[in-house]
């Protein structure tokens, strides 16, 4: 049983790791992203509590930690960023329940604080610019970075719709058909060049909200390592106590 177990969980990780390393096997666009840019993040983080946060939480990034970083005081924090709470100490939440989201979109939202880490920001940003028009799916778009993704395109407002032109390319001596650009159909409140911008800012946000937690993984790896000393002395006393008698 444990070694079913093992094997199990062996071969998960190794599943997991190899998607994680490959990742999805279509070219991904170049995120250039400028991770100092402060009115840049600043944009990305009002972007993503206006269109993102709603069903993507970000559980181990608090408000007013972002508002350092990011060089908001706690007022413009809670003006622009908050909606779920008024507690700036708060981790960014959502207010939705998962399993509501789950029986809504068929998929819970994942929480977003590792995606850059996860797949890289070429693929976050190759995701936020080619949702297409897709009458097939029950959400009427899809998506060229994660095919049949379950997530509603909540940007539309923003970019309008476009439809993808394909093309019939030759792969290793097959003939397929790719996805080689896409051709506006509907106007957006921003143009193309404006939106792309728009999208490497939530990128870079989403960049940054992967990092502060490193802070506090050295902080839990401290916790374990003085809990596993704690246990070390207590085993040495509880050895000294069981062989008291023997000697
Ligand atoms: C109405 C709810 C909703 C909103 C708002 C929303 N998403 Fe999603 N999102 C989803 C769902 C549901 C999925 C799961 C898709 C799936 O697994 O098929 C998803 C998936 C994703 C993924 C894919 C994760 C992966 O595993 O590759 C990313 C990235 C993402 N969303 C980013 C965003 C960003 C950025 C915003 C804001 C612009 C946003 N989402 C707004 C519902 C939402």
């Amino acid at each position: 049983m444990k070694k079913l177990l093992t094997a199990v969980l062996l071969s998960a990780s190794v599943v997991t790791g190899a998607f994680a390393a490959g990742g999805p096997s279509v070219p991904m666009a170049d995120a250039n992203i400028d991770a100092d840019n402060k009115a840049s993040l600043q944009r990305g983080a009002r972007l993503y509590a206006n269109y993102c946060l709603g069903c993507h939480g970000l559980k181990f990034q608090r408000y007013n930690r972002m508002g350092d970083d990011l060089g908001m005081d706690d007022e413009l924090v809670k003006e622009h960023l908050m909606f779920t709470t008024n507690k700036v100490a708060e981790t960014m939440d959502i207010a939705m329940p998962e399993r509501e989201a789950a029986t809504w979109f068929g998929q819970t939202p994942p929480d977003l604080s590792l995606i850059t880490r996860e797949k890289g920001i070429d693929y976050l940003y190759t995701y936020l610019t080619t949702f297409y028009v897709d009458e097939s799916k029950e959400t009427g778009v899809n998506n060229y970075a994660f095919p049949n993704a379950s997530m509603p395109w909540v940007m539309w407002k923003l970019e309008g719709w476009k439809k993808p032109i394909y093309k019939e390319v030759d792969d290793h001596g097959k003939t397929v058909t790719k996805i080689v650009g896409y051709e506006q159909i509907t106007e957006g409140e921003m143009s193309p060049e404006e939106f792309k911008s728009a999208m490497l800012d939530l990128t870079n946000f989403l960049h940054y909200v992967g990092e502060p937690i490193k802070q506090e993984r050295v902080a839990i790896g401290l916790k374990v390592i003085a809990y596993l000393l704690l246990l070390f002395i207590l085993s040495i006393f509880l050895k000294r106590e069981f062989w008291k008698d023997v000697h």
